[in-house]
């Protein structure tokens, strides 16, 4: 198993300009930092021989309880509703169903509510195409995507977080009774307050700066905690985080994430960290399965 923080600014996919995606990029560069952390990435993953991908998605949001694609194959066109100008994207993947219900069912035996999506038609979410199409652009391995439930909102952060490890617990075990060697994407920024006003054009580097210096100091501490490898305290400080940085991390994919790799003691590679629309975001990477054959 490997893991990964992999934001879905769908900016990221429009100034990459893949075939899918129907806007074309200015190109005038405001993103290369995270565009360059994405192909480090790329390049890391390459030696990792897997058999599927894994995502958790702040932008599928389920009303009751933690929902999964269950149908084997999914096309069609995602808008972004906020970015419609920079997001009209043309998917096609592929989903591994069998991973899915085994998910499914140890998050049952975790105590969580669990439902299976069987809508063939179902419009799959850009957060889950974007964090996809970045660490694997041609969409060749299969994918399970996982729904972001509203306990952090409906309860408070304690009992959101408490629920993500659970359902990382669930995808740890699935994937080992599976056999699946797995790619973990937990699709979140870090900070998330963002500029509310669009220049001319989106991609103008003088427009892109982190929102305010507290929300860059909380990314840089959080970075320094992933690189040293403290992930117990990223948890222990993980409420706050959210409430001081207005984080994505609201949506749980990160805890996910760190539940899911039975939070390791083990540095996180940032391979590039950026701000897009005056959020921060970090691409990371887990080696976990490098340091399964060390040991
Ligand atoms: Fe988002």
């Amino acid at each position: 198993m490997r893991g990964c923080l992999a934001p879905h600014p769908p900016h990221l996919a429009y100034a990459s300009n893949p075939p899918q995606n129907e806007p074309k990029s200015s190109g005038a560069g405001a993103w290369t930092a995270l565009l360059e952390g994405y192909e480090s990435l790329r390049k890391s993953l390459e030696d990792g021989d897997f058999d599927v991908i894994i995502v958790h998605t702040p932008h599928w949001k389920t009303r009751r309880g933690h929902h999964l694609l269950g149908v084997e194959h999914f096309e069609g066109l995602s808008v972004d509703p906020i970015f419609p100008n920079l997001f009209r994207f043309n998917f096609d993947l592929q989903v591994d169903v069998e991973l899915a219900e085994a998910i499914h069912a140890e998050g049952e035996k975790q105590g969580l509510v669990m439902s299976m999506m069987r809508n063939p038609e179902f419009r799959v979410d850009y957060g889950t195409i974007t964090s996809c199409y970045l660490a694997q652009p041609d969409f060749k391995l299969p994918i399970v995507a996982i729904s972001s439930a509203r306990s952090y909102f409906d309860y408070s952060n304690e009992v959101g977080e408490r629920e993500m490890l659970a359902l990382g617990e669930a995808t740890r075990i699935a994937v080992e009774k599976t056999g699946r060697r797995a790619l973990l994407l937990a699709s979140c920024s870090l900070s998330h307050r963002h500029f509310t006003e669009e220049p001319a054009d989106p991609e103008d580097p003088e427009f892109e700066y982190i929102y305010n210096a507290n929300q860059a100091k909380w990314d840089r501490h959080i970075l320094d905690l992933i690189e040293s490898g403290r992930n117990r305290q990223i948890l222990d400080e993980m409420p706050d985080f959210i409430e001081q940085s207005v984080s994505e991390c609201k949506d749980g994919s990160f805890t996910w994430l760190l539940g899911a790799m039975e939070v390791p003691e083990l540095p996180g590679k940032v391979h590039g960290y950026g701000t897009v629309i005056g959020t921060g975001n970090a691409v990371v990477e887990w080696r976990l399965d490098e340091q399964a054959v060390q040991a």
